[in-house]
């Protein structure tokens, strides 16, 4: 498989997970989807990661966001370690993680990266819309747990920026200051931002956070 790039449709899939039998789209439905591997069970950054995310899914669910994890081991490892992560995190996990034995998913993902490891994910991320197009792709080493903090936090701006002509600055958050789009005219940007538009140069227009 080609790497997914922005834009790509995610591609569908049918798999066993830690609750069964899982099609990605079904699961899906109309939500908007996270989908993140993990190198391997039982390993010490999968296991904060994992908790951290349970312990992240009611923000998950504000934002219309299911989250789908995958490992390369079996069902059954993925049910005894969960009760590892509920237990040293403090937490139930309250997500599937996809069983990636035979790497069938990693592959269409592109999960592996064969000079870090050539049978182990490295940590993916792809985030997608309800169209199925993937509008967020991360990829960090076995060696650097995520910070879900972020994943929010790109997810407020995907979302913002889906429905309003607007980019998000560095280190946004939400309800901070936004940048208008780069092809709206000053003056239409006026009409179009109610809450005001300050030029700060011609081309760098800050408006509020349209949604706060
Ligand atoms: C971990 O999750 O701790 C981990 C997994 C694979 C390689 C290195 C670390």
């Amino acid at each position: 498989m080609a790497t997914l790039r922005l834009g790509d449709t995610a591609p569908n899939f049918t798999a066993d997970s830690s609750i069964g039998t899982i099609n990605l789209y079904d699961y899906l439905g109309d939500s908007w989807g996270i989908l993140f591997s993990h190198p391997a069970d039982f390993t010490p950054v999968c296991t904060t990661e994992l908790g951290t995310a349970a312990n992240f899914k009611g923000e998950f669910d504000k934002r219309n966001v299911k989250m789908l994890a995958l490992s390369v081991d079996g069902a059954a490892s993925h049910r005894d370690w969960i009760k590892d992560i509920n237990e040293v995190q403090n937490t139930t996990v309250n997500f599937p993680i996809i069983a990636d034995e035979d790497r069938k998913v990693s592959d269409l993902y592109d999960m592996i990266h064969p000079k870090a490891d050539s049978t182990l994910t490295v940590r993916s991320v792809f985030i997608i819309a309800p169209d199925k197009t993937i509008k967020l792709t991360l990829t960090y080493p076995a060696s650097t747990g995520r910070n879900f903090y972020e994943l929010l936090r790109v997810i407020d701006s995907l979302q913002l920026t889906a429905n309003h002509k607007v980019a998000t600055p560095a280190n946004w958050e939400h309800g901070q200051d936004v940048v208008v789009s780069p092809a709206i005219p000053t003056a239409e940007a006026r009409e179009m931002f109610k809450k005001g538009v300050k030029e700060v140069k011609p081309y760098l227009r800050m408006t509020p956070d349209p949604t706060a």
